[in-house]
């Protein structure tokens, strides 16, 4: 009598343990591998310290930021995008020849399996933040030649203060751009153009008084950057 429960329980399990195995849970990897240093829900507290010691970007509106190919991309192997890390005053040397990146003193980012790298980018890309942070559509897109994108990014509108463009040119306290086309969905980019603070109130991206032409052009200009090696 006693033993017939305890095969069916064997049974019921061996049966089980295959589906287990081979779906990784997204939400579960996000929870205990991720949320020690990115914000997955909205901060309740937004103040400038609150910035200041983060961990990592927030990724509480990555489904309206991020391309999914990209993220299960990078996040089985994860290259640097913010030259200087997070924060770039952290880790950065002033010298009288120019800001020196510490590169000992940034750490390594973890890195994920396929399965798990899939499995996380979709939860990710279920996290859409609040309403009307990125506009739908508010991109057009249309053909800046190159030449003439990289003169208002780079001379123009001072961008490349902070920003790269070209791998090894340009400002360090930014995120590189030079892949932004791969790894930003391009409405994300204008509304970032267009309205930094919208995606924290504190941070050090000037709101410009650009022009809808000037943020059509400066978006289609990055949303076209595809390619870590274009020169
Ligand atoms: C020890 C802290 C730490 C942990 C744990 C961590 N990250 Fe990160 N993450 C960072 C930092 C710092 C960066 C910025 C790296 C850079 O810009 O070069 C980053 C960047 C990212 C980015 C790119 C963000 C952007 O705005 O470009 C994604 C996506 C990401 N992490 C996802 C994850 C996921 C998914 C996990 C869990 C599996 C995870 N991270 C775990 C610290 C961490
Ligand atoms: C004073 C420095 C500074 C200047 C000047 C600046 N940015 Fe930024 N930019 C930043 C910082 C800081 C962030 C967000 C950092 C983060 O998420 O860690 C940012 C984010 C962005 C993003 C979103 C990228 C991402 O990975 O989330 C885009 C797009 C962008 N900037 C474009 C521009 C353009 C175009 C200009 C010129 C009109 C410009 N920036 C000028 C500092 C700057």
């Amino acid at each position: 009598m006693g033993r017939i429960p305890i095969l069916l329980c064997v049974a019921a399990l061996t049966a089980a343990a295959p589906a287990l195995a081979g779906a990784a849970d997204g939400d579960a990897i996000l929870k205990q591998q991720c949320a020690p240093c990115h914000a997955l829900s909205k901060p309740s507290d937004l103040s400038l310290e609150r910035l200041w010691k983060r961990k990592g970007p927030d990724l509480y509106y990555a489904g309206v930021k991020f391309n999914q190919q990209w993220l299960v991309q990078w996040l089985q192997n994860p290259a640097r995008i913010r030259p200087a890390g997070e924060f770039y005053f952290k880790h950065v040397k002033m010298t009288p020849g120019g800001d020196i990146v510490d590169i000992a003193a940034l750490p390594r980012h973890p890195r994920l399996s396929k399965a798990d790298a899939e499995a996380a980018a979709a939860a990710l890309m279920a996290l859409k933040g609040p309403d009307a942070m990125v506009s739908k559509g508010a991109f057009k897109k249309q053909a800046v030649p190159a030449l003439i994108g990289a003169m208002f990014f780079e001379k123009l509108r001072g961008c490349a203060a902070c920003h790269m463009d070209k791998p090894n040119s340009g400002g360090l306290s930014g995120p590189e751009l030079y892949d932004a086309g791969k790894r930003l969905q391009p409405d994300y980019i204008y509304a970032y153009i267009k309205a930094p603070q919208r995606f924290d109130p504190h941070i050090w991206m000037p709101q410009l008084d650009l022009s809808e032409t000037d943020l059509q052009r400066l978006a289609n200009y990055l949303a076209a950057r595809q390619d870590a090696a274009a020169k």
